[in-house]
């Protein structure tokens, strides 16, 4: 990852390379199928929205690509590296940093132990995220590094989850349902965090059910309906689409 001035324009689409590429996914719990040849690409710079209702295969998507639900078929390439196959901890390591829907952190520990926690160099060596970055992005966690973690609201955890995540400093960031179960202030802030990211650089992959949250945040959506990508776009074309936006989005 290479960290840019905050508020630098995003990479424009013509010059952007596929960092992410996940190609005819076949995943099954047990007997079950429930994501079926499935394709989606992240380019680098790029916040790309996979939107779908629950139970369409969202997180299943991610834990495919983080190596939690091995699919039976299909490819998952970083950066054009195979990690079908490639052990969870092995695949954080090349480079994918996951935040999942339960957002996780230490109780017992301090936010600062949390994110010290979290520090490592990137896949190849960068060391762009320190704590003094961390504090400057996310300058509530600033005001709260002595607190235990445990006693942070959702949304304070679902920042200090993130922020821990960037403290590895991974090529490609997986945020699964960031908004869910917050109040909508606090929402707010956390799409306020994630358009920074996305104007430093950061490559994002997030779900979402909630479309609304996604619109002023991505680069580009991706619609999944009972495990398969059925569109993809700018996330200005989705806003334009209805027809997508009513079929798939609507509750
Ligand atoms: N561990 C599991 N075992 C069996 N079925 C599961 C499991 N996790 C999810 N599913 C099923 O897989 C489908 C996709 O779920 P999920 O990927 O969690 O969707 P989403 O994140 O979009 O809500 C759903 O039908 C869900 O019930
Ligand atoms: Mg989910």
């Amino acid at each position: 990852m290479t960290l840019t001035e905050p508020h630098a324009p995003a990479p424009a689409d013509a010059t952007t390379r596929a960092l992410l590429e996940v190609e005819a996914l076949d995943v099954y719990y047990g007997a079950s199928q429930v994501l079926f040849g499935l394709g989606l690409t992240v380019g680098e710079g790029e916040t790309v929205a996979l939107l779908g209702r629950n139970g369409a295969g969202k997180s299943t998507t991610f834990k495919a690509i983080a190596g939690l639900a091995p699919p039976r078929r299909g490819a998952v390439r970083l950066a054009g590296r195979e990690l079908v196959g490639v052990a969870t901890h092995h695949i954080a390591r090349a480079g994918i940093g996951y935040v999942p829907e339960d957002r996780q952190v230490f109780p017992e520990h301090s936010v600062e132990d949390n994110l010290t926690i979290g520090a490592k160099a990137g896949p190849k060596g960068a060391r762009d995220w320190t704590l003094e970055r961390i504090y400057d992005v996310f300058p509530i966690l600033a005001g709260m590094r002595t607190r235990m973690a445990g006693r942070l609201s959702g949304g304070e955890q679902q920042m200090l989850t993130i922020a821990r995540t960037l403290m590895g400093n991974p090529d490609l960031v997986l945020l699964d349902e960031p908004s869910e179960g917050l109040a909508p202030i606090i929402v707010v802030e956390i799409a306020k965090l994630i358009a920074t990211l996305r104007e430093m650089g950061v490559t994002i992959l997030m779900a979402e059910q909630n479309m609304h949250f996604c619109l002023d945040v991505a680069t580009h959506a991706a619609v999944i309906d009972k495990g398969v990508v059925v569109y993809r776009d700018t996330i200005d074309g989705l806003r334009a689409n209805r027809e997508i936006t009513d079929r798939y989005l609507s509750i």
